[in-house]
């Protein structure tokens, strides 16, 4: 089933200099979906796209069966019950004010959702793994992978069907990182995620479809095995190849 579908999507922050070029792919339910590119190629730009934050200029973008119309207020509120994103930096996504209980039942009546918001607070945050009297802190006094749960939680308030993630582990370091792709990947059972990342080891883990975007221009889109095993295009060899390299471990001498 295809929970979005994008044809010859063109767009441009000023139209006349496009920044997103005759982009079409589907979001089928189920295949987690990473989205590679070097900064500038347009991968935010396609989030932003997808979470109907801006229309394209030209081409069509479908959601959940139907043309994601960004002016009608009762389609935009339908659509972030469907998709929500998870932004990189968890210091910037949560109001350093409020607590959070607040931060997870705000949404929940924003969004107009079914059940009660506190029951559905708790729930998320046993969902990513926090205590369920987070609720009465405020955001700085949790780590950054915490406040990265607390972010992911709050998008899981509305039991979206796609999360769209824009690096969100870089800003963390690296054993919070495994932590939070673990999260990622457990909650992909019952939702697709879409993940931006530079990582190409964690696309790797997590999504079975890539694109690679150039220049706005989708270069390179498939299976990730595949792609990675044999990539078609320069650009993505370049990609593979640029990509820092750790080494090799050492066999170990007893
Ligand atoms: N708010 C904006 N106004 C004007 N141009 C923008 C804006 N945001 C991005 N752009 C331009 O659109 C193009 C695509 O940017 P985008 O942020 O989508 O790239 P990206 O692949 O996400 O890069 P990065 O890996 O650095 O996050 C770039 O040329 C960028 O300069
Ligand atoms: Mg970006």
């Amino acid at each position: 089933m295809s929970l979005f579908s994008l044809r010859d999507v063109t767009y441009g922050y000023d139209r006349r200099k496009p920044v997103l070029h005759d982009i079409s792919f589907d979001l089928t339910a189920g295949q987690n979906l990473g989205i590679l590119g070097e900064s500038g190629s347009g991968k935010s730009t396609v989030l932003r796209l997808m979470l109907g934050l801006a229309e394209p200029d030209e081409g069509q973008l479908v959601a959940d069966g139907t043309r994601l119309d960004t002016r009608s207020a009762a389609r935009m509120r339908d659509h972030r019950r469907f998709a929500q994103p998870v932004f990189q930096d968890p210091y910037g996504s949560l109001d350093p004010r409020m607590r959070i209980g607040k931060a997870l039942t705000e949404p929940h009546s924003a969004l107009g959702l079914p059940g009660d918001a506190r029951t559905e607070a708790a729930r998320v945050l046993s969902e990513v793994g926090l205590p369920e009297d987070s609720i009465h802190r405020r955001p700085r006094s949790f780590s950054g992978g915490q406040r990265q749960r607390i972010a992911i939680g709050r998008a899981l308030i509305a039991r979206p069907r796609v999360l769209l993630a824009d690096e969100p582990v870089s800003a963390l370091d690296l054993s919070t990182r495994v932590r939070v792709i673990d999260l990622l990947d457990t909650l992909s059972r019952d939702l697709t995620l879409v993940l931006v990342s530079h990582d190409i080891a964690i696309v790797a883990a997590l999504c079975p479809q890539l694109l690679v975007l150039q220049h706005g221009r989708i270069v390179e889109a498939g299976l990730t095995r595949e792609i990675l095993r044999d990539p078609q295009d320069d650009y993505t060899r370049t990609l593979l190849n640029s990509l820092p390299r750790l080494p090799e471990p050492k066999e170990q001498s007893r």
